[in-house]
């Protein structure tokens, strides 16, 4: 296949492409503004690299997309602190750009792989009822769980929203117009490249960099309103084995589906996380001279600004993904964790020169 990657050049476009490369299966054309994660996979004969702004593509994607046989559109801001700081920016880039392009392979008949997000399940019902998180067990399922928001005035909302409104579209073109899409809903992918460090270079950046940045730079573990909310962690080597198979789309299952991309038994509070990543750290990386960073609370209007909410707690049920793909995750939270640390010691070390890994 003739695949165009859109936001290749971001966290999973980049482990994707590296893996569809590997695979030697199909040709890519990865655009994106940005291809510093890419280094590894540029001069690839299966690989065109366009290093373009789609907001400013003029007409050009529209042929493109003609010649190819499926697109996959990663685009988006996709940082919290993003949503409550340019929710007009948000709202701009991940519905109506990414419309334009929904409509273009809606024009082409070409099939999309559009990526949504967990947070359109937004928020449990515990939360709504005032109840702790931990009493609210249930798992995300993509066909019949509610879609609960906030606020209008917590404006954190409107990715979980853009998301949500570009996925109602996508449906309604399926029905009215045969459109061949399929949605994946990611949770909390974590691994190699997910984000620039130190991380003033990613603005203010997803929680596992920050963390990062505080065991390599020793900057505070800051969780915000203690930690209490919920999480689970899917290496990024696991969800690109399933988005392989959403591509490849054996007997056409994943048509006009949504998708779950998570694991479920890797759960846990952002409190522990921010200590279990410090004991890991500890364990397999420390040496002399490495800073031993405190992990305190902050209020999350301090650290995001007005309008900031959180989702309390997202389990994502992933039978769909296991019945019709036979896709399970394989790394445990452990090992999530340790594999996307030793990239970052190994990456800071190697730029640095200092400290030994242990692993
Ligand atoms: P990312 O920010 O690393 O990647 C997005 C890429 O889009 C970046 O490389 C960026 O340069 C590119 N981009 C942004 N604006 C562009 C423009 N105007 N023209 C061309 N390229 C542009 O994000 P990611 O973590 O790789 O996420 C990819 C997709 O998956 C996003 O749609 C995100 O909302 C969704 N998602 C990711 C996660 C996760 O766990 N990482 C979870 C839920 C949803
Ligand atoms: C993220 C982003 O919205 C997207 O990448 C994606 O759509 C979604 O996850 C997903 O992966 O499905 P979120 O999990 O809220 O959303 O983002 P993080 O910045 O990683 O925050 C996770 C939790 O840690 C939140 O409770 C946040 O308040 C907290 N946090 C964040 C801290 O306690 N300390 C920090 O330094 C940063």
């Amino acid at each position: 296949m003739k695949i165009i990657l859109l936001g290749a050049g971001g966290f999973i476009g980049a482990n994707l492409t590296e893996r569809l490369i590997s695979d030697g299966k199909h040709d890519l054309v990865a655009i994106d503004i940005d291809s510093e994660k890419l280094e590894g996979s540029l001069g690839h004969h299966r690989l065109t690299l366009m290093k373009e702004d789609i907001r400013q593509n003029a007409g050009g994607l529209q042929k493109q997309i003609e010649e190819c046989d499926l697109v996959v559109d990663l685009i988006a801001f996709a940082n919290p602190s993003l949503y409550v700081l340019d929710p007009l920016g948000v709202f701009d880039l991940n519905f109506t750009e990414n419309l334009k392009i929904a409509e273009m392979c809606v024009k082409a008949k070409k099939r999309l792989i559009q990526f949504s997000t967990c947070e359109v399940y937004g928020k449990t019902v515990a939360s709504v009822l005032g109840k702790p998180p931990a009493e609210m067990p249930f798992p995300f399922e993509e066909d019949s769980s509610p879609l609960i928001m906030g606020p209008i005035k917590n404006h954190r909302w409107i990715y979980a929203c853009a998301k949500q409104l570009l996925e109602r579209v996508l449906h309604a073109y399926g029905i009215q117009n045969g459109f061949n899409y399929t949605i994946i809903r990611p949770f909390n992918f974590i691994g190699p490249r997910i984000d620039f460090l130190p991380s003033e270079k990613a603005g203010n950046p997803r929680v596992f960099s920050h963390f990062m940045n505080a065991l390599l730079y020793g900057t505070p573990m800051k969780l915000v309103d203690g930690g209490i909310n919920y999480r689970a962690y899917t290496y990024i080597d696991d969800a690109v084995d399933c988005i392989i198979r959403i591509i490849e789309n054996p007997n056409q299952v994943c048509d006009r589906e949504i998708f779950n991309i998570g694991t479920p038994e890797n759960e846990v509070t952002i409190k522990e996380l921010a200590y279990k990543m410090r004991d890991i750290f500890n364990e397999e990386f420390r040496t002399a001279g490495d800073p031993d960073p405190e992990i305190i609370s902050v209020p999350s209007e301090e650290f995001y600004g007005k309008g900031y909410e959180d989702c309390d707690r997202r389990i994502p049920n992933v039978d769909k993904a296991r019945n019709l793909l036979g896709w399970h995750s394989q790394h445990d939270l452990r090992s999530v964790l340790f594999h996307t640390m030793e990239y970052f010691v190994k990456k800071h070390r190697a730029e640095h020169g200092s400290g030994k890994t242990k692993a």
